[in-house]
C-alpha cells in the first residue's frame, strides 16, 4: 500500500462537484430526499452496508457488512463491482486517488446534516 492507495482529506468543494456530476442522478444526500435509483445517502458514514429502509438491495450489497468510512468507501468508488461482485450499481468507478479523497471528504459532511 503506497501513499496514492489510501484516503487523505481532499478539496470538498471539488468533491460536491463530482457528486453532482457523477452520483446524483442516482443518490440524494438529503435526508427527505428519499431514495432514487440508488439509496439514500444520509448518515453513511458508520452504517453497515445495506441498511437503507424501503430500498431493496442485492442480496451482494446487502451481505458484504462492512461499516462505510473512509477507508471503504476509498476502496469501493475506485471499482464497485471488484468490491462488491453482483451490485447492481452502474457505476464504472472513479480511478483517481485524488477524486477520491475530494469526493469522500465532501460525502463526510453533506451526508451528516
Ligand atoms: C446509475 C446509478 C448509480 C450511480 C451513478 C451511482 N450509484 Fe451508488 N448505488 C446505486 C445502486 C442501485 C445501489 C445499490 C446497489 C445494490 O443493491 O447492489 C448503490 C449503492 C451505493 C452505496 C452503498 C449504500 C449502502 O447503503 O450500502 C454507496 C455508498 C454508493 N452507492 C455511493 C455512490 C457514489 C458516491 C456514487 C458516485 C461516485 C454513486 N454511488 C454512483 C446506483 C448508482
Amino acid at each position: 500500500m503506497g501513499k496514492n492507495d489510501e484516503f487523505k482529506d481532499g478539496d470538498a468543494k471539488k468533491g460536491a462537484n463530482l457528486f453532482k456530476t457523477r452520483c446524483a442522478q442516482c443518490h440524494s444526500v438529503v435526508e427527505s430526499e428519499g431514495n432514487k435509483i440508488g439509496p439514500n445517502l444520509h448518515g453513511l458514514f458508520g452504517r453497515q452496508t445495506g441498511q437503507v429502509e424501503g430500498f431493496s438491495y442485492t442480496d451482494a450489497n446487502k451481505s458484504k457488512a462492512i461499516e462505510w468510512k473512509e477507508d471503504t468507501l476509498f476502496e469501493y468508488l475506485e471499482n464497485p463491482k471488484k468490491y462488491i461482485p453482483g451490485t447492481k450499481m452502474a457505476f464504472g468507478g472513479l480511478k483517481k486517488g485524488k477524486d477520491r479523497n475530494d469526493l469522500i471528504t465532501w460525502l463526510r459532511e453533506a451526508t451528516n446534516k
